[in-house]
């Protein structure tokens, strides 16, 4: 099974991997940075091992949004995406991201190949013209047919979507959906992780429409090449992407030919079906070979759920990078990531992971080792002794086992196992010095030798565990490589060096520096700078939580003014399965939906719950309750066995402000 889904490239040993091409609307925020660190994990990691690396992200700069914006701003689109673009170059920059190439769908090269592209389709009859009537939602650039909408709403984001009525192209996906079908399930490792593969079968096997893939309402996309009033579809213009930045179908066209269908697509898991059903059928109408594999990421949520600018809860990764180092950043994010599934951001547990597992686990590991090979062997790393215990047994073999588990979960895009294996071999190493006690060993002379093969072993697994930390925490080595002595030895460096335990010379003087990682005190939200940028962009403060002197069971009116209540209109109702408490109840506030499981089966029936406007606190930290994750709790008045929801006094909107 883990062959099934596994990767892929062995043979040639040619790795090309894909970031989503991401909407220069608006700066990019904290969840953005995670498939782009993914990739760049990945790329890294593979150029280690020996393979031909490619790694393409960009920007995806058409579509009525993006010109919606311009439009706001009183500025040429161009202009416009410009600026934002340069934010999304120098983001990369500071987290250490080393792509090959950033491709733009304004830019020449790319334009040609989706005109042709969509010439060919047209040509061979596959794309048609016809009469679209339908809804849009702008903010995700997606058509939906009215059975698809959700209260009238867009089923994947919520917001209003808007009544089109007008000429387009139209792009046969019907025809080809029992071809993909087939594919699909002839190719299992094609989509990761298997359950999102399951939702696409089901998706398929739910019916395809033909998809409309021009525009004439607005015009900054790319003109159909033979139908100047009509603007490609920006789904079928950014999906190009992957294979116009390879030059396809061009003079030169050697990068796809090198590269090509090797790909590697990281997407969110918003975004599976963009690049598992339209971009897998436009390559097949095409008669190009469909990319290797595509895997679909869970979510960062924050506090209160997505982040959002109307929550005024988006993170600024560069805020972050400044405060914390791009190595700390790119470690959370792939550490946090539970595989395939949401995982959750907050500034507490950032800090959290960064004392304990880099501070604590790693970086006292190093300063440790040199503060003893200073102490007991006069800052030269000793030669081991030629007895080996079986703790020392015990530590290489783990030290053996674990380039095989790395590997073996970074092709399975299991980025947080990969890195639990590495902090085993971490974590051993400590122990070890916990169980050889060189403090004691150095009291006696006969000791020396066992001593000696403590502290070469300690310094021998540093090296190792920093060498397979490389491809997720890349200023991490030069840092340690300092420490060791070793940073002239780029041999040391490597992989490779791996295997057979000992690549570190004996005889090398070490230079203890810095801290690896300094401890940093949390004081919480209250005290430390919050990192969410506003409405408008701009870093907040929060306020110091003002503790009064009213006496313990008081609270000020700020600390209140913490607890965020909202109107919310109950859509749905269920029971959770084997929980006779818990309903899980679907709610709307305003544009958003959440989930919330609320302990009150036993005082209401699921029923009775839909259309009542409750009062949720909806900055609660999610958590998960039977599987579910629940994003806030609805207020309810207790008296002894009674329970009764609280609701308003009169009709107000949901999402309304209580306070
Ligand atoms: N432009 C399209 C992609 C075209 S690819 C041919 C797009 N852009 S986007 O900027 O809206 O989103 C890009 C990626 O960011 C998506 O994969 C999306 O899932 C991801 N994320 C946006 N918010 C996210 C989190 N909070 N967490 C993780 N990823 C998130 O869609």
């Amino acid at each position: 099974m883990i062959l099934e889904r596994g990767p892929v490239l062995l043979e040639n040993k040619v790795f090309y991997v894909t970031t989503p091409i991401y909407y220069p609307s608006d700066k990019l925020h904290i969840g953005h940075a995670l498939t782009t660190t993914m990739a760049d994990t990945l790329a890294r990691y593979k150029k280690m091992r020996g393979y031909d690396v490619y790694f393409l992200t960009g920007s995806d700069e058409h579509g009525q949004k993006i010109q919606r914006k311009a439009q706001e701003a009183g500025v040429e689109p161009l202009t416009y995406v410009d600026r934002i673009v340069a934010s999304f170059q120098e983001l990369w920059r500071r987290l250490d991201i080393q792509y090959n190439d950033f491709i733009r769908t304004t830019e020449g090269r790319h334009k040609r190949v989706v005109q042709e592209l969509f010439r060919r389709i047209y040509e061979q009859g596959d794309i048609y013209k016809s009469e679209y009537e339908g809804w849009y939602c702008t903010p995700c650039e997606t058509f939906w047919t009215e059975r698809q909408l959700v209260e009238g709403n867009c089923p994947d984001c919520g917001r209003p979507v808007e009544l089109l009525r007008e000429e387009s192209y139209f792009f046969r996906l019907s025809k080809y959906a029992d071809r993909l079908l087939e594919y699909i399930e002839e190719h299992p490792e094609f989509i990761q992780p298997p359950s999102r593969r399951n939702e696409m079968i089901n998706f398929i096997k739910g019916g395809l429409e033909d998809l409309c893939v021009s525009r004439t309402t607005f015009d900054w996309g790319i003109p159909v090449p033979f139908d100047s009033r009509h603007v490609i579809y920006v789904w079928f213009d950014a999906l190009t992407n992957y294979i116009s930045a390879l030059g396809y179908g061009t003079e030169d066209d050697s990068l796809f030919r090198r590269y090509w269908p090797g790909a590697v697509h990281l997407v969110g898991k918003d975004i599976v079906r963009f690049h598992t059903i339209i971009w897998p059928i436009i390559l097949m109408a095409a008669g190009i070979e469909l990319p290797r594999q595509v895997f679909g990421h869970g979510w960062l949520l924050v506090e209160g759920g997505k982040m959002s600018k109307s929550k005024g809860n988006v993170v600024d990764p560069m805020i972050l990078i400044e405060r914390y180092g791009s190595d700390a950043i790119r470690y959370f994010l792939l550490r946090e990531m539970p595989y395939g599934n949401d995982g959750y951001y907050s500034e507490e547990a950032l800090v959290n992971r960064i004392n304990t597992d880099l501070a604590n686990d790693f970086g006292n590991l190093l300063s440790r080792t040199t503060a003893m090979i200073e102490k007991f062997a006069g800052g030269y790393i000793p030669a081991p002794g030629s007895e080996e215990s079986p703790l020392d047994r015990e530590l290489k073999s783990l030290a053996a086992r674990v380039p095989e588990e790395v590997d073996r979960a970074l092709n399975n895009f299991e980025f947080a196992k990969a890195l639990s294996s590495i902090w085993e071999l971490i974590n051993r190493a400590n122990k070890y010095i916990e169980e050889t006690a060189p403090w004691s060993l150095a009291r006696r002379s006969e000791n020396r030798e066992r001593l000696n093969t403590v502290l070469y072993n300690l310094a021998e697994a540093i090296r190792q565990a920093t060498v397979m930390c490389t491809p997720f925490m890349p200023g991490v080595p030069r840092r340690v490589w300092q420490q060791l002595g070793i940073a002239e030895k780029a041999e040391l460096h490597a992989w490779d060096s791996l295997a057979p335990w000992g690549g570190i010379p004996a005889g090398i003087k070490i230079a203890r520096g810095e801290p690896l990682f300094p401890r940093l005190e949390w004081q919480g939200e209250g005290a430390a700078p919050a990192v969410v940028c506003t409405k408008n962009g701009e870093s907040d403060r929060a306020e110091s939580s003002a503790a009064g002197k009213e006496g313990e069971e008081l609270i000020s009116i700020e600390e209140f003014g913490r607890i965020k209540l909202r109107v919310a209109q109950v859509l749905a109702a269920e029971r959770v399965p084997k929980a006779d408490k818990l309903l899980k109840l679907e709610v709307k506030l305003g544009d958003e939906r959440r989930t919330v499981v609320a302990g009150i089966a036993k005082y209401y029936r699921p029923e009775d719950l839909v259309g009542k406007k409750v009062i949720l606190v909806a900055n609660l930290k999610p958590a998960k309750l039977r599987g579910i994750v629940s994003e806030g709790m609805v207020l309810a008045a207790v008296d002894g066995d009674n329970l009764a929801l609280l609701t308003t006094d009169a009709e107000i909107t949901d999402g309304a402000v209580v306070r």
